[in-house]
């Protein structure tokens, strides 16, 4: 944009090129003015509002409902509320996977809040990868910004017990499986594990980017685990709104509000939550785009310091909505306070300290503990590293069995996730409890794009004789609402040429969790000829935007983001 429309408010942002300036905006206001806008709210500074309801998004369902109340928040504070369009991201709609999509839609947030004329923009985003996109464009395109989160479902009870999307989906389907319930069951349980709007009840990677998105500072306090059909959930779009109004012509962009402090208090904050994994990818993605590097080892460091505080589903007991009446995020990042960089601007104006500063709020100590008798003394995330991930690989630990974290064991491999689909629960196949099931070529650049289905099914003949969990380990990604002994991320993934390319069946890998190491235990000279005979996997897409997602999508440790797209 040009410096002299940078310097323009308004409407008089950014103007359509037709060569006369006083043209462009005369055609403009003539336009608007179509819409049915006094001069005066015309001449008023202009707050974006970035929604993404879509018929093919059960959990943007009262998007419409949010992004009224953002309106009655701008208009009350003086601003003109334009809301518009982008890509919006349902998580079970989308295939390959949503996250193929997540950069779509980050670049068309960034081109359009840069594009159309706003002094401003709320960002309003709920389900999995959405929050991610919205702060992604956001940062790159570092307009005043402040991030709306839409709040998770609530929980529903049924048959005496309380079910929410999506942990209790994976328990009844395993359970199912296991042929511990019968077809009727499930089909029963089916139409009572979502039963509202917002995202998933548990802390998955909604939850978690929502969590995350508080820690940055770019929501207003206490915002971020408000349930969806709450009427605070409507308060808070409405002081969103206002807020945005006070940010026109601040300086407090996300580029300040985004920072190597910030990026490293939310890390604090994903592993005390016990968050997603897809929560580290997401948060290393965001960090890029403001130039902060997000480093594995790093993370270790952090992880081995910072205590599980917070008892939700997948690794505890409780949902989302629990959180927010135990105090939510706040709570949080009141215990976490001794080990948190409290001198980082938030979208407020307020610094993290003097934000947590003052008498604390009563928190509920089943959900949210204090520092000093946490629920894990360490964080929920490791980084692996070893022979079969030289570039990393993720655990997390405390979804996890602790009795399979220190183990060695047999390859059974699938060679791809068709090959997963065809034998995983093949009657024949050759398989043990002690076995590391290994999934290849499901990586960013499989052609897969990275799918949630590193959560391998235990095989039917197993399941139904009473495991639960195995070693598994892929280069894919796992649903934040998933658990398991479950290795994910492995870089560089198999499809771009990895060691996890050259495991074969019967191969020994070598797991310490405690060590941080992951090692496939064949000689060196064995895998240089396996190397010297690999073929890659998948072809480059012919056209379109399948093919630029594979020629410049980035490694898992670099946030899968595009090449391009990260700040140089
Ligand atoms: Fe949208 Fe789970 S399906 S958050």
């Amino acid at each position: 944009m040009a410096e002299q429309d940078k310097q323009r408010h308004g409407l008089a942002r950014g103007l359509t090129n037709y060569g006369d300036a006083d043209f462009s905006l005369y055609l403009r206001r003539s336009f608007a003015k179509s819409m049915g806008y006094s001069a005066d709210m015309l001449a008023r500074p202009i707050v974006g509002i970035a929604q993404s309801a879509s018929g093919f998004n059960n959990c943007h369902r009262h998007f419409p409902e949010l992004v009224d109340a953002v309106k009655r928040g701008v208009i009350a504070a003086g601003g003109l509320p334009l809301d518009f369009p982008t890509v919006s991201l349902g998580e079970v709609f989308l295939h390959p996977t949503s996250m193929m999509f997540r950069n779509l839609m980050a670049m068309d947030v960034e081109e359009m809040i840069r594009a159309q004329p706003m002094d401003a923009v709320v960002l309003i985003g709920a389900c999995d990868k959405t929050v991610p996109a919205l702060l992604m464009g956001a940062a790159s395109a570092d307009l005043p910004a402040i991030m709306l989160i839409g709040g998770p479902m609530l929980p529903m009870a049924h048959h005496g017990e309380r079910l929410g999307a999506c942990t209790d989906c994976r328990r009844f389907w395993a359970k199912y499986r296991a042929g511990e319930i019968s077809g009727r069951d499930i089909a029963d349980i089916e139409g009572n594990l979502a039963t509202t709007t917002g995202s998933c009840a548990v802390m998955g990677t909604a939850s978690t980017m929502a969590s995350i998105a508080e820690a940055l500072g770019m929501t207003l306090p206490g915002t971020a685990a408000i349930p969806a059909v709450h009427a605070d959930r409507l308060r808070a779009a409405e002081a969103s709104g206002r807020r945005a109004v006070e940010l026109v012509g601040t300086a407090l962009r996300p580029g300040r509000i985004v920072t190597a402090q910030s990026i490293e208090n939310a890390l604090r904050v994903l592993l005390a939550i016990g968050g997603s994994t897809n929560g580290l990818i997401h948060l290393t993605a965001i960090a890029g785009r403001a130039g902060v590097a997000v480093s594995l080892k790093r993370l270790n460091e952090l992880s081995d310091a910072t205590p599980i505080l917070v008892d939700l589903k997948p690794t505890g007991q409780h949902y989302m909505s629990d959180l927010f009446a135990a105090g939510g995020i706040g709570a949080v990042l009141r215990e976490l306070k001794p080990l948190l960089h409290l001198d980082c601007m938030t979208v407020t104006g307020e610094t993290l300290g003097e934000r947590l500063a003052g008498e604390a709020p009563w928190v509920d100590r089943d959900v949210v503990r204090p520092l000093a008798e946490p629920y894990q003394k360490q964080g929920g995330l490791a980084a692996l590293f070893g022979s079969l991930a030289p570039n990393g690989a993720i655990i997390k630990r405390s979804a996890a069995d602790p009795l399979l974290f220190e183990r060695e064991g047999r390859a059974v491999v699938f060679a791809s996730l068709d090959d997963l689909a065809a034998r995983i629960d093949a009657p024949d196949l050759d398989v043990t409890a002690d076995d590391f099931l290994v999934l290849q070529n499901a990586g960013p650049k499989s052609g897969y794009a990275m799918p949630e289905a590193g959560y391998l099914p235990i095989p039917a003949k197993l399941a139904r004789s009473g495991v639960k969990d195995m070693v598994r380990i892929s280069d894919a990604r796992m649903s934040g609402t998933a658990y398991g002994t479950i290795v994910l991320h492995v870089s560089p993934e198999a499809a771009a040429g990895g060691p996890l390319a050259l495991v074969r069946n019967g191969d020994r890998i070598k797991l310490s969790v405690a060590e941080r190491r992951l090692d496939l235990l064949v000689d060196d000279s064995e895998l240089a000829k396996r190397r010297a005979a690999h073929r890659p996997f998948a072809a480059m897409p012919a056209r379109g935007y399948a093919r630029l997602y594979m020629h410049s999508v980035l490694q898992a440790e670099m946030g899968c983001d595009f090449d391009f797209l990260r700040k140089a």
